[in-house]
């Protein structure tokens, strides 16, 4: 069969989407199965891609006791980078190639109809965002607006780590628990929105299964926390819950949190921005010159009293 005749395409537009990274207003993307074009290889006919393997900023046995580094060899060293490997494999050649790994996830997730390189691509960001969410000697309170929103919205501090706790032991099987910054409109082009009724512009926490990553909701991700098996089974066997506990008492990095926050308030401002220009530019371009409406209308009478 013909590579052309083989070729299974699918399409999705971008909406709201594209303000997370992907630039213009709306495009197509097609997803072209077995197409390979402009692939490139090394001089010595290995084929290259751009997803980097990017390494945890610390050594890899910098959170010792808590995570290992025997952990940090299995989970970073080789289940990381299957990912990439995997990824990488999948969009050499493809219009992804040229893509940033946000983009890949965004036009992968095709609203929950997932193409091929989707769990790929958001494993890889899921985990680079893992290792950022960590760091030695962390743990503890966060300071300044993060702990104020997070009483604001959660009641206390203590309140919304109950609340991420419970999250992260009840995901049923491989996924992840998340805070996130919560500002969409609610008019997700890409992803069915899984708190519909929430108020925007506020913490929330959310789970999701296997590769599943909050920004197909449209949502800023701040925190997580991977709670697939091959995460915690070498420092903590079963016990999924001493291993949430030392994330959140040991290893959150706050700092890290609090940055992101600050990246997603602007980022949800400069969307209102943005969208307020959009409203202005389509309200001047519906609305009708009450001079020319008048011109209009007189003209017509002029004609009527010809007649
Ligand atoms: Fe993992």
């Amino acid at each position: 069969m013909a590579a052309s005749a083989a070729a299974v395409a699918t399409s999705f537009k971008c909406g709201v989407f594209c303000s997370n990274g992907f630039s213009g207003s709306t495009r197509d993307f097609h997803w072209h199965k077995n197409e390979r074009r402009n692939i490139k290889r090394a001089s010595r006919g290995v084929i290259t891609a751009k997803v980097d393997h990017k390494p945890p900023p610390y050594s890899l046995d910098a959170l010792e006791p808590h995570m290992t580094r025997e952990t940090f060899d299995y989970h970073w060293g080789k289940h990381h980078r299957a990912y990439v490997d995997n990824l990488n494999k999948q969009i050499v050649g493809t219009e992804l190639d040229t893509k940033s790994l946000e983009d890949i996830v965004l036009a992968t997730y095709n609203k929950g109809d997932l193409l091929p390189p989707f769990n790929n691509a958001a494993q890889v960001w899921n985990h680079e965002f893992f290792w950022e969410s960590m760091k030695p000697s962390g743990g503890g309170q966060p300071s300044g607006e993060l702990l104020e929103l997070l009483k604001r919205d959660f009641g206390s501090f203590e309140a919304f780590v109950n609340e991420f706790k419970a999250a992260a032991a009840t995901q049923f099987g491989s996924g992840w628990a998340w805070l996130v910054y919560k500002a969409n409109r609610l008019d997700v082009g890409n992803a069915v929105n899984p708190l519909p009724s929430e108020e925007d512009k506020k913490l929330v926490v959310v789970k999701s299964p296997n590769a599943i990553n909050p920004l197909v909701w449209d949502y800023s991700p701040l925190l997580t926390i991977d709670v697939w098996e091959h995460a915690y089974y070498l420092d903590f066997q079963n016990r999924r819950p001493d291993y949430i506990s030392t994330f959140m008492e040991k290893l959150v990095s706050w700092d890290a949190v609090s940055s992101r926050l600050e990246a997603a308030k602007a980022r949800a401002a400069e969307r209102e921005r943005e969208e307020e220009r959009e409203r202005r530019e389509y309200d001047g371009g519906n609305q009708t010159d009450p001079e020319a409406e008048e011109l209009f209308l007189g003209s017509d009478t002029d004609d009527a009293e010809a007649d």
